[in-house]
Order: C-alpha cells, then sequence, then structure tokens
C-alpha cells in the first residue's frame, strides 16, 4: 500500500495516517513530523527549517527531497507508506516519482481530504499534541483529561505554527504551491476525493475503502 495523503492543513492527513498506520502496519511518513524532530534535537537541518515552520512557509524543496529520499530507504517502507504532507510542491511531486520509479513502488492512490476553510481555521486553533505524536482537538476529539495525552500521559502542548498569523499564511502558501498538485495528480488517474468534514471515524471509514484493495 503506498498512498499520499493530501489536504490543507488541518485536513486530518496526520489523524487519518495514524489509523491506517495502526491497522496496516506501514509506516505514516510525516514530513512535518519528521522536521519538528529536528528542531527539537536542535539538528543543522532542525535550525534551518524553524525559521520557515514558524512563519508557515514551506522548508526548501532541496530539503524536503533529500529527506524523503533517505526516510523511502529505510527498511520500514519496504512494504508500503503512507505519505503525509509531502508532496507539498510540483519539483516536490516529479523528484518523488524519480524516486519511486528507482525502488519499482508506483503511487496506488492520492487521498484529497477536502475541508472548508472556516472549519480549518476552528480544527487548529483547537489543536493539542502529545509528544508520543498523538493528536487531540478541544472541541472535536478531547482528550480522557484535560492537557494530558491518554496514551502516555505526557502534557499537551500547541503547535508554534498553530498561531493565527502562521495558520493565515500556511493556508494561502497551500492555495499558491500546494493546490496545483490536485491537477497533477488528476491527470495521473490517482486522486481521490474525500469529505473530510464528516466525524474522524466516519472519514476513516471512506479513506479505507480506498486503500483496502492495496494491502
Ligand atoms: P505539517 O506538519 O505537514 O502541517 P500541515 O500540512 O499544515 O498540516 P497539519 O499537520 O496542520 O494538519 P493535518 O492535515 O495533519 O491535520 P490533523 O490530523 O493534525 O507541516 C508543518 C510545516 O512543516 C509546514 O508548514 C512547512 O513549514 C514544513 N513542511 C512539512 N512538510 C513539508 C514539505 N513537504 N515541503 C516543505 N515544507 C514542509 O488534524 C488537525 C486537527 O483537527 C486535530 O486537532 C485533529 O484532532 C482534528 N481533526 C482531524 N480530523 C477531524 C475530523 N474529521 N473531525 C473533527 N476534527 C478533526
Ligand atoms: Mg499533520
Amino acid at each position: 500500500m503506498n498512498i499520499i495523503l493530501f489536504g490543507q492543513p488541518g485536513a486530518g492527513k496526520g489523524t487519518q495516517a495514524q489509523k491506517l498506520s495502526k491497522k496496516y502496519g506501514i509506516p505514516q511518513i510525516s514530513t512535518g513530523d519528521i522536521l519538528r524532530a529536528n528542531v527539537k534535537e536542535g539538528t543543522k537541518l532542525g535550525l534551518e527549517a524553524k525559521k520557515y515552520m514558524d512563519a508557515g512557509e514551506l522548508v526548501p524543496d532541496a530539503v524536503l527531497i533529500g529527506i524523503i529520499k533517505d526516510r523511502l530507504l529505510q527498511p520500514d517502507a519496504a512494504n508500503g507508506f503512507l505519505l503525509d504532507g509531502y508532496p507539498r510542491t510540483i519539483p516536490q511531486a516529479d523528484a518523488l516519482a524519480g524516486i519511486l520509479d528507482e525502488i519499482k513502488k508506483p503511487i496506488d492512490a492520492v487521498i484529497n481530504i477536502a475541508v472548508p476553510t472556516p472549519i480549518l481555521l476552528e480544527r487548529l486553533s483547537g489543536r493539542w499534541m502529545s509528544a508520543c505524536g498523538a493528536s487531540y482537538n478541544t472541541v472535536f476529539n478531547p482528550p480522557k483529561k484535560e492537557g494530558v495525552c491518554d496514551v502516555c500521559g505526557d502534557q499537551l502542548f500547541q503547535r508554534p505554527d498553530d498561531t493565527s498569523a502562521a495558520v493565515a499564511n500556511r493556508l494561502e502558501v497551500y492555495q499558491k504551491q500546494t493546490a496545483p498538485l490536485i491537477d497533477y495528480y488528476k491527470g495521473k488517474g490517482l486522486l481521490k476525493d474525500i469529505d473530510g468534514t464528516k466525524d474522524i471515524d466516519v472519514v476513516f471509514e471512506e479513506i479505507d475503502k480506498i486503500a483496502a484493495p492495496f494491502k
């Protein structure tokens, strides 16, 4: 199963990739998570990426293409992968096609999770994260105990790019640089549109109907 989870910031890419990963035992490859881990560890890459991320800008393509190539070659991706947050530009998509061609793992589907902007804003302002990767929402998906992760018990925190200014820029950057990928993948017959406004489990059922035949 080689799947791309596509959609605007807050559409539910990470939430749904985690559920697919759990069900099918294949890795969720989130470039946002990889970059955030580097920021946390203070690596050279993290220091470079942080200024773009905090402003809601994309990190340069050359950096991302290197990251994704390394990650796709790791042994745990041999039986499939769930890309979450990559590709974000046409050059990233072209580079991905080249890498997947080399390793003979074609993309099975690009699942476009569609959600209108007012709902995205509500979701991102209410999002709380855990260090273990779990994600909550104060309105739509609250933890059992306020401020504490159900999975690992750590204190929850908000992402630095979930401020209203950074979110506004992320949505604008999506329209300019990422939305053209919809036609790109439509042209290849890979795009599957999903209504992402329904409950998390309902959205998952819809996505799973598309994904299951590729297991
Ligand atoms: P990244 O981490 O990829 O952020 P993003 O695309 O902005 O997307 P999000 O993670 O905010 O949203 P999501 O779709 O995963 O939604 P989630 O499931 O969390 O990237 C961050 C930054 O890193 C970028 O801005 C850029 O700087 C850099 N970067 C990363 N990849 C890059 C690349 N390829 N190229 C260049 N730069 C890159 O859900 C959101 C909230 O809604 C949660 O609270 C969740 O609980 C809730 N929710 C989810 N689904 C539902 C539902 N169905 N109903 C109700 N609530 C829901
Ligand atoms: Mg995400």
